[in-house]
C-alpha cells in the first residue's frame, strides 16, 4: 500500500510541531525519517496513526484520502505502529496486550485468549522471537517488551508499518534481528517508516531518507551519504562525532565497590561479587550486553536495590544500607536507564522535574515556601543550556519529545554538586547534536575531578567516554581493561571470555 502525507500541519497551542510536511512512502520501501529531538517526527506519525487530528493536510492510502479519528481507524485501514513510548499495559500479559483494541470474543462475549496466544506464538516463530504469551509485561525487560509492540503491530496484517525509534532500547543483536524483520516485511510489499537517531542503522536499511528540522522537511538524502553529511543536514551545523578528551588526571580513590552482591526479588543472584574502584577524574564505563546485571549494579550504587551485600564506599562513607534519598543527598548524580519510569514525572512541569531529587527542595525552598522565581530562573537557564526544545519551563515534561525528556533528567543530575556521577545509557534517544553535548558534559564532570560511572550498551559510547572499561557478563565483571582495548577483545569479553594476553587496567 502506498502512503502519502500531503501538507500535514499540527500545532500545539503556539507551537507548530509539523509545518506543511509532505512525504511519500512506496510499497516495498523503507523510508527513514531523520531529525533532531523535537523536530516533529513522532507527532507526524501520531497524526498518521489517528492519535492527533491534523490542523491541515491529508493522509492518503493508495491515492484515497483517509479520515482517521482514532488509532482503531488507522489499524483497520492497515497501519501498524511501534511507539517510541510503549503503549503496553504492564499488568496484562503479552497475549492480552496483543489483542487489546481488536479483541476477538467467543460466544457469550468472553475474550478469545487462546487465539491471541496462538497468534503470538505464530508471529514469534516467523520472526525468531522467543516470547511467552502468558508472561506479564511488567516482568519483561524493555527489549522484550519492544517485541510485544512489534507483534502487536504485525498481528493485524498491517501494510504500512511505522517504527518510531524502536532500536533505542535494543541490544545490537536485537537491532540486527529487527532490521532483518523490516527487510523481510519490505520485501513482502510493506511500506515502512523507520525513525532512529543511529545513523549507521539508517545507512544500513534505508531505501530513502527524509530529514526534518523544526517541523519542516529540509531535504532528502541517499543511504550512501556519510554519517557526517547526515548529521549536519539534521542539525544544521557540523557535528563532532568523536568525543574530544585529554588524558585523565585521576585523584585519590573515591568510589570503592567491593564484594558487591545483589539478589533479585526471587533471591537469584544478579550481581556476583563485583569489585572495582573509580578514582576522581576518571570515567569507568561498564560495557556488556543488556541484561547482564548492569541495571541492578547501577541501581545498587544509588540504593535502589533492597537485597545487597558487600560494600560501596564514597570518599570513605559506606553507602550500602542507605536509602536512595540519603545516597542522592551524599552527592550522587543518577541518570536512570528508563527515564519515563524512574527519571521524570510526566505530569510535573520541566521546572518541577528539575528540583525533583533535591531533598527539602534545595535552594528553591526558603522558610518552607517554594521560591517560584528562583526555580523559574534556574529552569529557564537549564532549558537554554541543555537546549531543551519546549515552549517554556512550565511545560509538562510528559509532553516533551523523547529526547527532550532525557535532556531534562541530564540537566537536573549534571547541575547538582556532585561527588559521583552514575549515568546509565545517558544518550539513549538523543540526536547526534545532543549526544555531542552530553558527552562533553560528562567529560567536563570528569575533568572537574568527579568519579564517573557510565553504563552503556553502545560500544562506541563506551570506548569514546571511558578511561577504563569494565565488562559485565552474567552478573560478574569479566575484566577491567584500558579504553583502547580492541573492539574484538571487548566483544569476546562481552560473551564471557577473557582472552589470554589482555592487559588489565
Ligand atoms: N501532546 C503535546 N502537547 C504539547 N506539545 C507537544 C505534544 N507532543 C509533542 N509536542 C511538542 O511537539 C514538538 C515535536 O515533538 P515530537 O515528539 O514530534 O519530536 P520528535 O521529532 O519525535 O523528537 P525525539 O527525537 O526527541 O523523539 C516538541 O516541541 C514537543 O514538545
Ligand atoms: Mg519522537
Amino acid at each position: 500500500m502506498k502512503l502519502e502525507l500531503r501538507g500535514i500541519t499540527k500545532r500545539f497551542g503556539p507551537l507548530v510541531a509539523n509545518d506543511a510536511i509532505s512525504l511519500t512512502v512506496e510499497p516495498g520501501e523503507i523510508h527513514c525519517l531523520l531529525g533532531e529531538n523535537g523536530a516533529g517526527k513522532s507527532t507526524l506519525m501520531n497524526v498518521l496513526y489517528g492519535l492527533y487530528p491534523a490542523d491541515d493536510g491529508e493522509v492518503l492510502l493508495d491515492g484515497e484520502v483517509q479520515h482517521f479519528k482514532s488509532p482503531g481507524d488507522a489499524m483497520r485501514a492497515g497501519i501498524g505502529m511501534v511507539h517510541q513510548h510503549f503503549m503496553l499495559i504492564p499488568v496484562f500479559t503479552v497475549a492480552e496486550n496483543v489483542i487489546l483494541g481488536h479483541e476477538q470474543t467467543k460466544p457469550g462475549g468472553r475474550l478469545d485468549l487462546g487465539a491471541a496466544r496462538q497468534q503470538v506464538r505464530e508471529i514469534s516463530q516467523r520472526f525468531g522471537f522467543d516470547l511467552d504469551p502468558d508472561a506479564l509485561i511488567e516482568s519483561l525487560p524493555v527489549g522484550v517488551q519492544q517485541r510485544v509492540e512489534i507483534i502487536k503491530a504485525l498481528s493485524r496484517d498491517a501494510k504500512v508499518l511505522i517504527f518510531d525509534e524502536p532500536t533505542a532500547v535494543l541490544t545490537p543483536q536485537e537491532t540486527e534481528d529487527l532490521m532483518r524483520i523490516m527487510r523481510q516485511l519490505r520485501d513482502q510489499g510493506a511500506a515502512i517508516v523507520f525513525i532512529t537517531h543511529k545513523l549507521q542503522e539508517v545507512r544500513d536499511v534505508a531505501d530513502r531518507i527524509t530529514v526534518i528540522r523544526l517541523g519542516k522537511v529540509v531535504g532528502e538524502a541517499l543511504p550512501t551519504a556519510s554519517n557526517a553529511e547526515l548529521a549536519s543536514m539534521m542539525v544544521g551545523r557540523a557535528v563532532a562525532l568523536e568525543v574530544e578528551k585529554g588524558p585523565s588526571h585521576p585523584t585519590d580513590a573515591a568510589l570503592v565497590v567491593s564484594g558487591l552482591r545483589v539478589a533479585d526479588p526471587h533471591d537469584q543472584i544478579v550481581v556476583r561479587d563485583v569489585s572495582f574502584t573509580v578514582h576522581g577524574g576518571e570515567v569507568l564505563a561498564i560495557a556488556g550486553v543488556q541484561g547482564n546485571g548492569q541495571t541492578e549494579l547501577t541501581q545498587a550504587l544509588v540504593g535502589l536495590q533492597p537485597k545487597v551485600t558487600g560494600s560501596i564506599t564514597l570518599d570513605g562513607d559506606e553507602l550500602v544500607g542507605r536509602s536512595v534519598r540519603q545516597v542522592l543527598d551524599a552527592g550522587v548524580g543518577y541518570v536512570p536507564e528508563d527515564r519515563s519510569s524512574d527519571g521524570l514525572v510526566g505530569g510535573f512541569t520541566i521546572a518541577e522535574n528539575l528540583m525533583l531529587d533535591r531533598s527539602s527542595g534545595g535552594p528553591f525552598v526558603k522558610a518552607g515556601s517554594l521560591q517560584l522565581k528562583v526555580l523559574g530562573d534556574f529552569a529557564q537557564q537549564k532549558v537554554q543550556e541543555f537546549d531543551i526544545r519546549a515552549l517554556g519551563s512550565s511545560e509538562f515534561a510528559g509532553q516533551l519529545s523523547g529526547g527532550n525528556q532525557q535532556k531534562v533528567v541530564l540537566a537536573r543530575e549534571l547541575s547538582r554538586d556532585l561527588k559521583l556521577l552514575v549515568a546509565a545509557q545517558p544518550t539513549r534517544g538523543l540526536d547526534v547534536g545532543s549526544i555531542e553535548f552530553v558527552h562533553k558534559r560528562i567529560i567536563a564532570a570528569r575533568d572537574a575531578g568527579i568519579p564517573v560511572v557510565v553504563v552503556s550498551t553502545e560500544l562506541d559510547e563506551v570506548t569514546q567516554l571511558a578511561d577504563r572499561v569494565a565488562v559485565m557478563f552474567r552478573g560478574a565483571i569479566v575484566g577491567i581493561v584500558p579504553a583502547d582495548t580492541p573492539r574484538e577483545t571487548l566483544g569476546l569479553m562481552m560473551a564471557g571470555e577473557m582472552p589470554g594476553g589482555v592487559k588489565a587496567a
